[in-house]
């Protein structure tokens, strides 16, 4: 049966001459609005690579469940009743129809609204409704509700892949590894607990939102009215994305491409380095300034660290295929088909057990819960405009070419360390030229998905 399936999918991976389809300083239309690349993408990436799924907090106790997806394999994300983190597919063994249709919740069991038959949380059948009309053994394995194989988390970050041969997490996160762990570690003992959700979606390809999560180049066209909005807010004219004014590439900020497809978009030194310097230039929004006030007259000088934790970090952290960090959110990419994508915007809360921040973090949550009424309310909607514009503008299928040239071949302008990391000026598309040829890498690839099952 595997391996029928993994025939057909060499067959799909070979429809294309993907060195022809992804060049040095292009890429053809077709990669956005082929419905068979994006099959193909769904075995490819979306069940070869790592996956971001969710966070730990999410399910932070035994038997507590979330249902997110695997590409477009539906999934329930859970902690069993022994605390392991599993990766179930939503999917009754019987006629194959899904388990569970909440969001989350608890539960040890879980029983098909169809017939009946019932799993444990670990993914064993436990009893089928009349077994008497039946002559098989319910002990074999087949029976169990099939898993994914390989789940693991990366302080917190919990990804799975179907891919036996996947390199090990870390291995795959690589250099990313550290921007995430600063963007932790600016927190008490280095933790943050998801909030609730901003939810989006647009009508395009999902690479769309991949390619523009470290585009430099867009910020002060597409997000005018936010900047200048944002600006009014401010003391001095210099909020949020106003860095990306005048001559961007000679700001300190930088693109770097960090490896595996992953690329990292770092404004942290255009903010002074000082106790309250993030906070006095992403910090000003209608009804902050009475928190601010009251913070400082609670805890003085220490008020300005405070408001630095309840500001947004000026960081895009990019994880391929599907994970962001933004600020204080997380983002995350769900392919829905060739041409329509789920983009949702997690808040992120400090966890403050014990009392490092003297009382102060309910003030800080409430802050950082705001700051979704900055960039994912009011630029996101910018981004999802111009990624609905791209996919209907990429309808002229006579005109075959979309540019990511901006940067290539000007000697000096992109620098390689010692490393491998490659970093540009913040409005260069190196991060795009980058991970493309490493999703053209991964499309040529035949791999061997495999599920699993408890015995
Ligand atoms: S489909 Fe689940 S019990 Fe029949
Ligand atoms: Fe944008």
């Amino acid at each position: 049966m595997l391996e029928k399936l993994n025939a057909s999918r060499i067959e799909s991976a070979d429809l294309y001459d993907w060195d022809e389809l992804v060049q040095e300083d292009r890429v053809h239309r077709l990669i956005y609005t082929d419905p068979a690349v994006f099959a193909a993408e769904m075995t490819n990436i979306f069940g070869a690579v790592w996956v971001y799924l969710g966070h730990e907090s999410q399910i932070p106790a035994n038997d507590d469940y979330i249902t997110v997806r695997l590409g477009l394999r539906p999934l329930i994300l859970l902690r069993d009743a022994h605390g392991k983190i599993r990766a179930l597919f939503n999917r009754c063994t019987h006629r194959g129809t899904t388990l569970c249709r909440k969001d989350k919740g608890s539960a040890r069991i879980f029983t098909c609204p169809y017939h009946g038959w019932s799993y444990l949380n670990t993914g064993k059948l436990r009893a089928v409704p009349w077994p008497d009309g039946y002559a098989c053994n319910f002990n074999e394995a087949k029976y169990n509700v099939a898993q994914v194989p390989r789940v693991d988390s990366y302080r917190g970050f919990i990804f799975a892949t179907l891919n036996p041969e996947a390199p090990s997490l870390i291995d795959y996160l690589g250099a990313i590894t550290k921007p995430i762990d600063e963007w932790l570690d600016r927190q008490p003992k280095g933790r943050i607990r998801v909030c609730e959700a901003n939810r989006l979606k647009y009508k395009g390809n999902w690479k769309l939102a991949y390619d523009n999560s470290g585009d430099g180049y867009h910020v002060v066209f597409s997000h005018r009215s936010l900047l200048e909005m944002e600006n009014r807010q401010a003391d001095v004219a210099n909020k949020g994305m106003s860095y990306y004014k005048g001559s961007p590439d000679t700001a300190p900020m930088y693109i770097a491409y960090m490896g595996n497809g992953h690329h990292f978009k770092d404004k942290r030194p255009n903010i002074q380095k000082r106790a309250g310097g993030l906070w006095a230039v992403e910090g000003p929004a209608p009804g902050s300034e009475h928190y601010a006030d009251a913070l400082r007259q609670r805890f003085g000088a220490k008020a300005e660290e405070i408001l630095d934790l309840a500001s947004s970090e000026p960081v895009n952290i990019n994880v391929f295929p599907n994970f962001s960090l933004l600020g204080n959110h997380i983002q995350v990419f769900e392919p829905v088909s060739v041409d329509e994508t789920n983009v949702t915007w997690y808040g992120t809360a400090v966890v403050d057990e014990d009392n490092a921040l003297g009382g102060a973090v309910d003030e800080i949550n409430a802050l950082r819960m705001r700051t979704q009424e900055q960039f994912p309310n009011f630029g996101e909607v910018d981004d999802l405009a111009n990624f609905e514009e791209i996919q209907r503008g990429l309808a002229c299928q006579e005109d075959e070419w979309i540019y990511m040239h901006r940067g290539l071949g000007i000697p000096g302008r992109v620098k390689t360390d010692e490393n491998g990391i490659i970093t540009a000026p913040a409005t260069d598309e190196v991060f795009m030229r980058e991970y493309i040829k490493e999703w053209k890498r991964l499309m040529k690839a035949t791999p061997k998905l495999v599920v699993q099952r408890e015995p």
